[in-house]
């Protein structure tokens, strides 16, 4: 979040990156539409500050879908059918006449929880491994529902036959590259609000978080929470991360690193949130912990993100940067913000 007026439509148009848009040609037309739509602009700038993200109106409509509104849920169920176009306009019409199916959910938050963000920290888990990092407690701080407290418990499999440059969870019957994981001890989850897998609203939030053009990321979500009821459960703690980041770490037993976790989180706190939030992280690295995140550096600006020798190789990377106890962020490299693609690369040891 930054402090600059507000502008909805530009909001909407850098909602995705060109890579995206290109991929999901449903979504691409619906963010314009709703980017041209004054009711679009205006839903959006009703939301809070920290959450005026195009993300939570096209959540808000996927939900209005997936809760049986007569309109919005024949015209989800009809994309590949539909022209991209003719799907975008028409949810636009139904948003002029029912305003309300947004605004009753603009109390929520974008909470997606994308387990391939997973695979991107564990190919950063891979590496500390390899520099004696061998004994981890886990605080995934914004944890939503949990589902990347377990990056050594999903397969992941780095290169994709199909596609070299894309990083995918493949399946998650089993451990990959077990052994070249840190072992994970406690794990810790925060989240203002966090969501329970138990709970059928909240599951069907973070489907509604997810883009119905990505059916697989659908199918992935409750095949993990299925896998989740058998694997360790997590401490959730609930509240502002800036205030319970000191409890967290100081709740882990002394025989284990705290590794301190967070994607696509610490953009939805104040400027000044970001500042406090860094000043008592690195805090716990001098007493040595390792800090790990993942977001876009211009929305994270106050966390001071280091510079990075090399650009994203495609246009709207996030980038991941890791500080190992002691020593201050470095720019470990870049990937897709849902971990489609990684490109890592590790400052020398
Ligand atoms: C976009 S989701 C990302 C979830 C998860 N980190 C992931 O990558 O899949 C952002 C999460 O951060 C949480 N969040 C936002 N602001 C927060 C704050 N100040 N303190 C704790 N959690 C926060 C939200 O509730 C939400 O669950």
């Amino acid at each position: 979040m930054n402090e600059e007026p507000f502008d909805a439509a530009a909001a909407y148009r850098w909602s995705l990156s060109a890579e995206d848009r290109a991929r999901l040609p449903y979504y691409d037309a619906l963010v314009n539409a709703l980017s041209e739509a004054e009711i679009g602009r205006t839903l959006l700038e009703e939301a809070r500050p920290e959450q005026r993200n195009p993300m939570l109106v096209l959540a808000a409509l996927h939900y209005g879908a997936l809760c049986g509104d007569p309109v919005l849920a024949p015209l989800y169920d009809a994309i590949g059918a539909l022209a991209p176009g003719e799907f975008a306009s028409r949810i636009a019409s139904r948003l002029e006449e029912r305003p309300d199916l947004v605004r009753r959910q603009l109390h929520r938050a974008t909470q997606t929880n994308e387990p391939g963000r997973s695979a991107v920290l564990a190919a950063v888990l891979r590496v500390l491994k390899a520099r004696d990092v061998d004994d981890i407690h886990l605080i995934d701080v914004g944890t939503s529902m949990g589902l990347n407290l377990y990056p050594d418990l999903y397969r992941v499999n780095v290169h994709d036959p199909s596609d070299p440059s894309v990083l995918v969870i493949h399946d998650l019957n089993g451990t990959v590259r077990s052994g070249n994981l840190p072992t994970v001890h406690q794990r810790i989850g925060i989240d203002l609000n966090p969501l329970d897998p138990d709970q059928p609203d909240d599951v069907r939030w973070l489907e509604a978080c997810l883009w119905p053009e990505e059916p697989h990321r659908n199918a992935r979500f409750h095949s993990i929470l299925e896998q989740m009821r058998q694997w360790p459960r997590a401490i959730r703690l609930k509240g502002p991360a800036v205030q319970l980041i000191d409890e967290a770490v100081s709740s882990c037993s002394p025989n284990a690193t705290p590794v301190i976790f967070h994607s696509w989180v610490a953009a939805y706190f104040t400027p000044a949130e970001q500042r406090e939030f860094r000043a008592r992280v690195m805090r716990h690295v001098e007493a040595g912990a390792i800090w790990i995140y993942f977001e876009h550096p211009k929305s994270v600006p106050g966390l001071d993100p280091p510079p990075s020798a090399t650009d994203s190789p495609r246009k709207g990377g996030s980038q991941i940067v890791v500080s190992e106890a002691g020593a201050e962020p470095a720019s470990w490299g870049w990937a897709h913000a849902h971990g489609r693609w990684i490109a890592l690369t590790p400052p020398p040891d």
